[in-house]
This record gives structure tokens, C-alpha cells and sequence, in this order.
């Protein structure tokens, strides 16, 4: 049994350290927050210790990993101690807010070989990676063109907008990986944005919406489209294009009951309304992954160096957006 402990036990923490309690191969050992009412109520519910500090879950010899679900300007602070403590970490996206601290925190743990996997879980959901696998497996010729589809339902709370870095960093990151996941490397960068959502996000300096175009290394291009507000649900969609065809990956409901009437024709359920929802199996998925490369001993995917790739894809679509500029990025190792 692999020991975990879950830090953070906020919107996302809480659902890791439920599918945590519930793996076959885990045994949660302990959640902790900043907030002690946070931690102790994930773990009232899931009847595990609240620890009453990190030193004690660093300290624990039972607690072989750590799922780090905490604001994202705390995660290279905790992936260096749980690291140096001796812990295999699956951190939740994106690996921090400033890329330099992101690149020192690898040269600081580089040399210890450390398990650090990035939560990059739309790369788990079953449909997305069955896309991806036909496209690779050759079905429609080499990659020409990806859209990228990823709108939320509402804006998050304003007190998490604050925090969370800006709409290219908190949620294209996502987008931003994906891209890396079907066409490889990203050679530029084109972003255009705009605060069409919520006037109190653009009060923050952010924008709401926004329009990208990458230029992968392999000649391939990619658009990205993300919106903070969709009033018919959470849509994610995927297309890619290629000399052979198309494939595509589109919204889930809640059921695939169609309705026709006078007033319409093939009406669905709505979309399945948020990340929760819509991601459960690619939650368990990537949880999955990490376990059995842990107790395998073998590479986890996504890495550190994924995590740092789609930050540097995020600043360089905010130069982009800043600048009005085409930015390309270095080949250089990472
Ligand atoms: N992969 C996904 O689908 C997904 C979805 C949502 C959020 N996230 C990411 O997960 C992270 C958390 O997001 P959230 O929506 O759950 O936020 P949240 O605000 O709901 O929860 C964050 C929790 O972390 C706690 N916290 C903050 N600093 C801490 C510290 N130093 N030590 C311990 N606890 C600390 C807070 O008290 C809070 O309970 C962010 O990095 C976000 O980008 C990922």
C-alpha cells in the first residue's frame, strides 16, 4: 500500500482525497490546510487524520507520497520540501505562477531524481486519450490542425481569481498542455485576449476570453479558444485535422436521451456542468498512473519539465498578448 497525504483541502483537494481514500493500492494517511476547519472536515468525512502541521507529514515514514492541491503560488515551496523529506509528489497544475522559480526549483531537486508528476488530467480522459492515440496510430496523417475548445461555466470565485495567476497560467495552462499532447513541441506563440466575461476580472488586469494560434516544431497548427463563462455547461471539445480526416472529441451529458419537438429538434441533457463532473474517470485515471508508477518504480507522465513547458507556453502568450508580437520559444533544453 501506497502511504499518501493530501495538501490542500480546498475545491480540488478534497475530490483527490476522496478517490485517494478509495484506492485500491493507497492508504491515506493524513490531509492538511493552512485553514485547520478545511482539513479537519475532509477528514471528519473520510475518517483520516487532519495533521497538525507539514513537519509532521514530512516527518511521517508512513507517508511515502504527497498530492499537493494548495494555491498555486505555494506549490515550489511544498514539491522542494516534500522532495527533500523523500516523497513521490503529484502536484495539481500549473507547477507555479513565475517560470525562474519554476526552473531553480528543478535545479534545486534535479540531483535527488525526485517523482514529481504534474496534474495535467484532461491527458486521462478516456476520450481525449483515445483521440490522441488515433491520431499518433496514423488515422488521419500527420497532424495539420488542432482546435482546442475550453470554456467554464461561471468565472471562479473572486477570491481564487486574485491568486490564481491570470486567465493564461490558471486555466489555458490546461489548454496549453494539451496542445504539447497532440502536436509536440510548440516552436511560437500567438494570443490575443479580451474582458468581455466580468468587468471586475478586468478590474484585476486579467481577461476573461481569449483567442491563441501555436506553431508546433512539426509545422502544425493550433488554436486555442477559452472562454471563464458558458451558459450551456462546461465545453471541452477537441479537433484535429490531418490529410486523412478528422477526429473529433466532443461535450458529455449527463445522459444521451435526445428530445424533438415543435420547439426543438435532438435536444440533449445539458453539458455536465464543471471540472468535477466532467473529469471524474480522468481524476481516478491520473491517480492511477501515478500509483502504479510509484510502486513500479517507473517515469511518471506528465513531469516536472511538462509542467514548466506549458508555464513558458503561458508567459509567452502573455508577451504575446502584451506586445501584439508572434513570440517564439527556444529549443533549449529545459
Ligand atoms: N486539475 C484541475 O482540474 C484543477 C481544478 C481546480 C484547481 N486546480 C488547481 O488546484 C490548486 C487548488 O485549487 P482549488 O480550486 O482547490 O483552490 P481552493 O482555494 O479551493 O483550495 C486551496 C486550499 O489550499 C489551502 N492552502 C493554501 N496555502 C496552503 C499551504 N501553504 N499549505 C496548506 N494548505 C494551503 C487553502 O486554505 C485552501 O483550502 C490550484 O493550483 C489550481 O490551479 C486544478
Amino acid at each position: 500500500m501506497l502511504g499518501m497525504a493530501v495538501l490542500g483541502c480546498g475545491r480540488i483537494g478534497r475530490l483527490h482525497a476522496h478517490n485517494l481514500a478509495r484506492h485500491a493500492h493507497v492508504r491515506l494517511a493524513a490531509v492538511y490546510d493552512l485553514a485547520p476547519q478545511a482539513a479537519a472536515q475532509c477528514a471528519a468525512e473520510l475518517g483520516v487524520r487532519a495533521a497538525g502541521s507539514l513537519e509532521e507529514i514530512w516527518a511521517d515514514p508512513a507517508v511515502h507520497g504527497v498530492l499537493i492541491a494548495t494555491s498555486t503560488d505555494t506549490h515550489v515551496a511544498l514539491i522542494t520540501a516534500a522532495v527533500q523529506a523523500g516523497k513521490a509528489v503529484l502536484c495539481e497544475k500549473p507547477v507555479d505562477l513565475d517560470l525562474g522559480r519554476a526552473q531553480s526549483c528543478w535545479r534545486e531537486i534535479a540531483g535527488a531524481h525526485p517523482t514529481v508528476m504534474l496534474g495535467f488530467n484532461r491527458r486521462f480522459d478516456p476520450s481525449f486519450r483515445a483521440l490522441r492515440e488515433r491520431l499518433h496510430g496514423g488515422e488521419i496523417g500527420r497532424l495539420e490542425l488542432a482546435i482546442i475548445t475550453s470554456r467554464d461555466p461561471q468565472p471562479p470565485p473572486a477570491g481564487y481569481l486574485r491568486i490564481c495567476g491570470g486567465l493564461f497560467r490558471d486555466m489555458t495552462i490546461h489548454d496549453f498542455d494539451m496542445a504539447r499532447y497532440l502536436a509536440g513541441d510548440i516552436a511560437a506563440v500567438q494570443a490575443v485576449g479580451a474582458n468581455l466575461v466580468d468587468p471586475a476580472i478586468g478590474a484585476l488586469g486579467d481577461i476573461d476570453t481569449c483567442a491563441i494560434t501555436l506553431r508546433a516544431r512539426s509545422g502544425a497548427l493550433v488554436q486555442i479558444n477559452n472562454s471563464r463563462r458558458s451558459v450551456y455547461g462546461y465545453d471541452q471539445r477537441l479537433e484535429v485535422f490531418g490529410a486523412g480526416g478528422m477526429l473529433q472529441a466532443g461535450n458529455r451529458c449527463a445522459t444521451t436521451v435526445e428530445a424533438s419537438s415543435a420547439a426543438h429538434t435532438a435536444a440533449r441533457d445539458p453539458v455536465l456542468d464543471f471540472f468535477i463532473e466532467r473529469y471524474t474517470e480522468a481524476y481516478r485515471a491520473e491517480l492511477d498512473a501515478f500509483v502504479a508508477a510509484v510502486e513500479a518504480g517507473r517515469p511518471v507522465s506528465p513531469d516536472f519539465a511538462d509542467g514548466v513547458a506549458a508555464l513558458e507556453l503561458a508567459v509567452a502568450a502573455g508577451e504575446s498578448l502584451a506586445t501584439g508580437r508572434t513570440v517564439e520559444i527556444g529549443a533549449a533544453p529545459r
